[in-house]
């Protein structure tokens, strides 16, 4: 942890001996800046600093007007899905802070108002694009990079993951703060590229460097479900869990990893233990969108697999009315629904409905779009499932299987509309939908390899259509 302790944060001089001037002269406002990046990179509260929230209110109150300060809090909601341009009070700050960067920031910062608006107005792809010219510009623009990485996951855009930090990884001195991070983010983006061994590779070393690396950890975990290394990929969570699980804000989603390989091997108990004893639990406390898609996606995978999770578990997930509205991006729209819909709360899931449709009809930002193509019949399909209207499910979902990649999230988290949707075709009655699934067996073991999982459903498909 003593590598971004409050002795090593750099001050105005410190970020322009580093080619990365900031427009305050604020020393205090300029640590506190490099506090937040650290302590998000790492995904876990420096205890030294009080933690990430309290230093975002340092940040601040060190300099209200400070351009790259407010820019940094932009970019940070806006990519924690849970601030739009359907927010009033965001577009305000947003309208403030373009204002202000125009009268008072530096050409670089200009750049980063630029991408932290355009990502907070919807325009995700365009905002990936110029966060990646600022790191082609600014190597060492940790910033930069950590945005594009976040943008780039939102999008789905497993390349753009991979080469962003593809291209700046050698131009890293390895005694930088924070250099080991780099490989961790680089083996999650060559994780969903497909390039397992050398993702693993890349994983192992940012462990080496830093043990507390929990997105390297979370890579790892990627690596070992893609490539059916389920035991090893339990053992793995387990042994290390005393230090991923420091990184709280991704912990939610490492405990998912683990109850993931359970799953495999049948070990439901397991996975329903870990959601009551960590997942529920740490989604009550955070209310926020991103621990939701976890519990979510974990309840539904269970269900697929025959368990009955019970509507109590469901009933967990609290206040998700407040959602319905946010259309941030589709994926967590897809998550919301089916939450709303097991817990029996159909009004709210209706109104969700409503919401997206009106959503996508009205606005052209990029997520409506993809939501309008993709989002929708994909959300519909997950609640034809849900009404065991299995055949109608599966005519809705098979068309745009091959266009889910762009609603953003990973592959092992898309896999559970690719179980829905085998599960969907073999449970139809009609036999040009249930003929489907062999193909799409093949489709799913060709991305994940020996699954067990994978096993039961075509045990599953065999026994219900015999030859
Ligand atoms: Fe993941």
């Amino acid at each position: 942890m003593a590598e971004w302790c409050a002795d090593h944060l750099r001050n105005c001089e410190g970020w322009k001996s580093a080619g990365l001037e900031l427009s305050t002269t604020s020393d205090e406002n300029a640590k506190w800046l490099d506090a937040s990046i650290r302590q998000l990179v790492s995904w876990t509260d420096c205890a030294s600093l009080g933690g990430f929230h309290e230093t975002l209110v340092n940040l601040t109150k060190s300099d209200p007007e400070a351009i790259m300060g407010r820019t940094f809090l932009v970019g940070l909601a806006g990519l924690g899905t849970e601030a739009t341009a359907r927010d009033p009070a965001f577009v305000e700050t947003m309208k403030k802070l373009e204002s202000d960067a125009e009268k008072y920031a530096n050409p670089r910062e200009k750049r980063h108002v630029k991408a932290a608006v355009l990502w907070g107005r919807g325009e995700h792809h365009e905002a990936a694009d110029e966060w990646d010219s600022i790191i082609d510009d600014y190597p060492t623009d940790l910033i930069a990079i950590k945005f594009s990485h976040d943008a780039h996951f939102f999008n789905g855009n497993c390349k753009g993951k991979k080469d962003a930090i593809e291209k700046i990884i050698n131009k890293w001195k390895p005694d930088l703060p924070m250099y080991s991070y780099l490989h961790g983010m680089y083996a999650f983006g060559l994780e969903e590229c497909g390039l397992y061994g050398d993702a693993e590779t890349e994983a192992d070393k940012a462990l080496n460097l830093n043990r507390f690396d929990c997105w390297a950890s979370h890579a790892k975990a990627h690596v070992l479900e893609m490539n059916g290394r389920h035991k090893e990929g339990k053992e793995f969570m387990y042994r290390t869990e005393d230090d991923w699980k420091k990184g709280w804000m991704i912990a939610t989603h490492n405990y998912w990893h683990t109850a993931l390989f359970h799953i495999e091997f049948g070990e439901y108990e397991d996975a329903l233990s870990i959601f009551d004893r960590e997942i529920s639990k740490r989604f009550l406390r955070s209310n926020s969108l991103l621990d939701m898609v976890d519990a979510s996606s974990i309840l539904w995978r269970l269900e697929l697999e025959g368990v009955d999770v019970g509507k109590d578990r469901w009933r967990k997930l609290e206040h998700l009315a407040k959602y319905i509205d946010n259309h941030s991006i589709v994926f967590n729209d897809v998550h919301l629904g089916v939450a709303l819909y097991k817990q029996g709360d159909l009004e709210t899931e209706k109104n969700l409905r409503a919401s997206l449709e009106k959503y996508t009809n009205v606005l052209s930002e990029d997520n409506a779009k993809i939501s309008k193509e993709i989002g929708m019949p994909l959300y519909d399909g997950m609640l034809d499932y849900a009404r065991c209207d299995y055949d109608t499910a599966a005519e809705t979902m098979f068309p745009i299987r091959d266009k889910v990649v762009q609603i953003g999230g990973s592959h092992a988290q898309r896999d559970v509309f690719v179980q829905t949707l085998i599960q969907s075709c073999i449970m139809s009655k009609d036999p040009k939908n249930w003929s489907l699934t062999p193909q799409l067996l093949i489709e799913r073991e060709t991305m994940k390899h020996d699954s067990l999982l994978g096993q039961r459903l075509a045990e599953k498909f065999r026994a219900r259509h015999p030859l």
